[in-house]
């Protein structure tokens, strides 16, 4: 049975991972960072050295592919980071992705469907969310693309521009649906299930649906001294009065899946003797239910609104992604499954509580997850880990897969 080169494997992962290499050991490569251009530039020599066609796409998605014609089974994931990071989160489906086209092609494999490889940009959102796979699969506009910025200001359209890629052509990345069979992503789990289950091989049922919004709360720049604390206008109670009464709102509302998260808290102007005249947060809602995602969002803005007036503030929200939890296609997870079984692995049906690719592409064509255990269950950490066994075995296990979807 065709079997992964995993030596191969553990040396790519190993050499992406020294890119954007942090002093704690974990990555930091957010898109078009120099980090992640020295990384694509070496994920495009891989490619080539493989023998494949190394190609970008108006969104800076990076393809690989040795045979023409369609429709094409699509094996990847991405490979930005979030800032110090794991070296694990994406790039894992992308290199094994690589490694699978590259054994079948040095087995010279006959197939009905040509194999391609992706590596979809801005997965991780460090200008939203999903540009690569939004592109690819259509839902990218084009008016949204001037407001797309990073936590620092920077917009997307000028990190691309200094190289040399011009973000508003990514809408003409749309691949026509019709040229894509199936899309097989293989992913670190970056949760405690499988390890606690000792379980090899997760199948993904559904992904987990994410709101995501930028919460500004304003008030009055006031001197810290002579201004009595009855008559301030002090924009970050209003923010710390809404991150608490969002964790609530997640426990009591919600369900054991429900997640409200405020990553990002930046105060304008930010000085210790002024009383903050802005504070601006991140406020993100997880959930596996659209339903209670709604709902909870809808909760949320009322529960902005009634901070805002309760502190004489005011607020304005803003929406910074938006995408419905996705169920995976049942054909590929039928093709996960028989491909553990023929490996002799256990395997696990089971939720993905963070976003992925594949819930975008997901939603045109048949997709499907492979899962990989996360020791200690962590992850968007430099403690980020996964045994190499478990790499080998989702690497044999995505390489069958593969090799049923495209030789059916
Ligand atoms: O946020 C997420 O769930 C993913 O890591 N981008
Ligand atoms: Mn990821
Ligand atoms: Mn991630």
């Amino acid at each position: 049975m065709l079997r992964i080169n995993s030596a191969r494997l553990k040396h790519d992962l190993e050499e992406l991972g020294s890119i954007g290499r942090t002093p704690q050991g974990g990555v930091s490569r957010p898109s078009f960072s120099d980090a992640d251009m020295q990384a694509r530039r070496w994920l495009m020599d891989r490619i080539t050295a493989a023998g494949m066609e190394a190609r970008v796409d108006a969104a800076g998605n990076i393809f690989g592919r040795w045979q023409t014609g369609s429709p094409v089974v699509l094996a990847g994931s991405h490979i930005d980071s979030v800032p110090n990071g794991g070296r694990f989160d994406g790039a894992l489906g992308v290199l094994t992705g690589l490694e699978c086209l590259r054994r079948i092609k040095e087995e010279g494999t006959r197939l009905r469907h040509p194999l391609e490889l992706v590596a979809f940009t801005d997965e991780e959102g460090a200008f939203g969310g999903f540009f690569g796979s939004y592109a690819f699969t259509g839902v990218l506009k084009a008016e949204d693309i001037p407001k797309a910025r990073d936590s620092t200001g920077l917009r997307i359209a000028d990190a691309m521009g200094r190289h040399g890629l011009d973000a508003m052509r990514a809408p003409t990345a749309r691949r026509d649906f019709g040229q894509i069979r199936a899309y097989v992503e293989l992913h670190i789990e970056q949760g405690p299930v499988l390890e606690a289950r000792r379980i090899p091989i997760g199948v993904v049922d559904a992904i987990v649906g994410i709101h995501r919004y930028g919460i500004t709360f304003r008030g009055r720049a006031d001197h810290a001294g002579p201004t009595p604390m009855r008559d301030r206008k002090d924009a970050l109670l209003g923010a710390s009065d809404l991150v608490l009464k969002g964790r609530d709102l997640a426990i009591t509302a919600g369900s054991p899946a429900s997640r409200i998260t405020v990553g990002v808290v930046q105060l304008n102007p930010g000085v210790a003797n002024i009383v903050p005249a802005e504070a601006y947060l991140t406020y993100e809602i997880r959930e596996q239910s659209a339903e209670l995602l709604r709902l909870l969002a809808e909760k949320s803005q009322g529960l902005a609104a009634d901070i805002a007036r309760a502190w004489g503030l005011e607020v304005s929200i803003e929406t910074i992604l938006q995408i419905d939890p996705v169920p995976l296609a049942e054909e590929v997870k039928a093709a996960i499954a028989a491909a553990a079984q023929e490996v002799g692995l256990p395997h696990l049906r089971l939720p993905a509580m963070a976003g992925h690719d594949a819930q975008v592409v997901g939603r045109v064509a048949p997709a499907g997850m492979i899962f990989v255990p996360s020791q200690d269950g962590r992850s968007h950490s430099p403690l980020e880990f996964t045994a190499d066994e478990d790499v080998e075995r989702g690497a044999n296990v995505l390489l069958l897969t593969l090799l049923k979807l495209a030789t059916e």
